[in-house]
């Protein structure tokens, strides 16, 4: 049967990929958002949509039959991670040699996991990881705008002074500043105002409840809430979810034929089809979308993509670590599974460190500090295809992580010189007391200004976009979704004026 045919495709529906959609729909042009998650908007048998951290089901975890929480130990015990079954859970953890990917799986990406924390980039460091694109209008349009799309908001200082779910937050502000270093409290997309309301017992608990990682029940505006719900409401735009994008070739007329595997909730391929459109746009992630287009180049679906294509991939420098306070300093056994404060060391000899304070929300006192430390790490990695498992896997060697380790010791030896206070080596597994095996924000494969143009048009191709995480290569700064929304909103605005035909 010759493939069903839409103007415009999306591939995935993260932050990238719900700019697209909307801004596609709002100019009038029909629009297909394909999803290889879950639509995540029905109750299961505990009236819940998610589960939470403390009690996961297989809700939690894509394909894999034990939980795969990066905390996988507390004094050395496995007492974290639970054998679930295997089911098309919304967190999944892509497994390369030296590096864990973790990725939210269905209608709205990784805002379905994430902790919310929606931060501006500083404009020297974006100007140097994106010189082909003008930071004017980023700081004064396009970063405006995802912030209100989004629907960004800060915690009012006086409640977060009082609360006790940020017990932990202020501890680690206090430790830091022993130490002469600043903190800034983080805007969110978790609704503050929620918050407040569930810490005085008014509304149903979901950060106070353990819950993010594996989705948040209420109080969060993920993308399902925000860009997509007024994507869908334009009239012009449908999705498709638990349909995974496979292939991608190119007809002689132009159009773009993609391979569709439609599956069922365990992951089973139900069906494959194919569907043609005029304009292709991919958000399928960092990993996602370098895979579908390596796979294209290798398998010549599209032989004339770049060579660029699969380099420039970067952790944004994350790693974990956690310190042990004093017995006369408690984190608190409630604690808000939203961050909302984040160490801020400028001037490390190592680079700058922004280190959001993470809570472990395991409902008893753990006397525990955690934190995420971003760091400015400017080792790279590339992804290559693998024919015979039909995946892309990552070239990226252990040594690659040391920057961020390196940098990361050198904020937190001084925070622990100041507090008398030492680091946990029990948390991850081993002994080692900073954790660089994982990422939550991987960035780049499909680099703006080198495997696509200024805009994310790929190079090779006419009407074939990149529009997420992958036109990054490799570092923020800072946590990246907001970034990676506003540089959707810039390219898209332009992709749509110049390329696209309206509707
Ligand atoms: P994103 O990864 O959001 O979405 C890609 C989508 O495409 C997924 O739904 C996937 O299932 C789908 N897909 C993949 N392949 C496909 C295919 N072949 N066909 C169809 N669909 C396909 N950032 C931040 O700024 N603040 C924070 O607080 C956090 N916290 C955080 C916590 C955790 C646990 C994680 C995992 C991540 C974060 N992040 C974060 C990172 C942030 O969530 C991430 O940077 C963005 O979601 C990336 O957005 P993208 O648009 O690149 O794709």
């Amino acid at each position: 049967t010759p493939p069903s045919f839409v103007p415009a495709l999306v591939v995935g529906s993260g932050y990238g990929a719900a700019v697209s959609a909307l801004r596609l729909g709002s100019a009038g042009v029909s629009t297909l958002v394909l999803e290889t998650g879950q639509l995540w908007n029905e109750a299961g048998s505990d009236g819940s949509v998610f589960c939470s951290m403390v009690d996961p089901d297989r809700r939690s975890t894509w394909l894999h039959t034990r939980t795969q929480a990066p905390l996988g130990t507390f004094l050395w015990l496995d007492v974290v991670n639970r054998d679930v079954p295997r089911y098309t859970g919304v967190l999944d953890r892509m497994d390369h040699p030296n590096m864990s990917v973790y990725q939210g799986r269905g209608v709205g990406g990784g805002s379905l996991v994430n902790g919310g924390m929606a931060v501006v980039p500083e404009r020297e460091h974006l100007e140097r990881v994106l010189p082909a694109v003008s930071s004017d209008p980023m700081y004064e349009r396009y970063f405006p705008r995802a912030r209100r799309m989004l629907g960004v908001n800060r915690v009012s200082e006086d409640w977060f002074e009082g609360a006790e779910c940020y017990r932990y937050a202020r501890v680690a502000r206090r430790h830091a500043a022993n130490a002469g270093l600043g903190s800034t409290l983080v805007p969110n997309v978790y609704d503050f105002d929620y918050m407040r309301r569930e810490a005085a017992g008014e509304v149903p608990a979901s950060a106070l409840a353990a819950e993010v990682l594996y989705g948040n029940n209420h109080g969060k505006r993920s993308l399902d809430q925000t860009y997509l719900a007024d994507a869908v409401g334009t009239g012009n735009v449908r999705i498709e979810s638990l349909h995974r994008a496979h292939s991608i070739r190119r007809e002689s007329d132009g159009t773009f034929v993609v391979g569709v595997q439609r599956l069922d909730e365990f992951g089973n391929v139900r069906e494959v089809h194919e569907i043609g459109c005029r304009y292709l746009f991919l958000g399928a992630g960092s990993q996602g979308t370098t895979e579908l287009l390596l796979r294209a180049r290798e398998t010549g679906g599209l032989p004339e993509l770049s060579e660029l294509v699969g380099q420039g991939w970067g952790t944004n420098g994350n790693v974990m670590l956690g310190r042990a306070c004093n017995l006369w300093d408690p984190t608190g056994a409630l604690q808000s599974s939203i961050p909302a404060l984040a160490v801020d060391d400028p001037h490390n000899e190592h680079g700058p460190v922004f280190a959001e304070s993470v809570p472990i929300p395991a409902g008893v006192e753990t006397f525990v500090s955690l934190y995420l430390a971003i760091t400015r790490n400017p080792e790279r990695g590339r992804f290559v295809f693998d024919e015979d498992t039909d995946s892309v896997r990552l070239r990226w060697s252990s040594d690659q992580g040391q920057p961020s380790v390196r940098a990361a010791r050198a904020t937190f030896d001084g925070i622990n010189r100041a507090n008398g206070t030492v680091y946990r080596h029990d948390l991850f597994g081993d002994t080692r007391a900073f954790e660089d095996r994982f990422t939550y924000h991987p960035l780049g494969g499909c680099v703006l200004g080198s495997a696509t143009d200024d805009h994310g048009r790929v190079r090779g191709y006419r009407n074939l976009y990149v529009v997420d995480g992958s036109l990054i290569p490799g570092s923020t700064g800072v946590n990246p979704f907001l970034t990676i929304t506003a540089l959707a909103e810039r390219n898209v605005e332009r992709i749509l004026s110049v390329d696209v035909e309206h509707g």
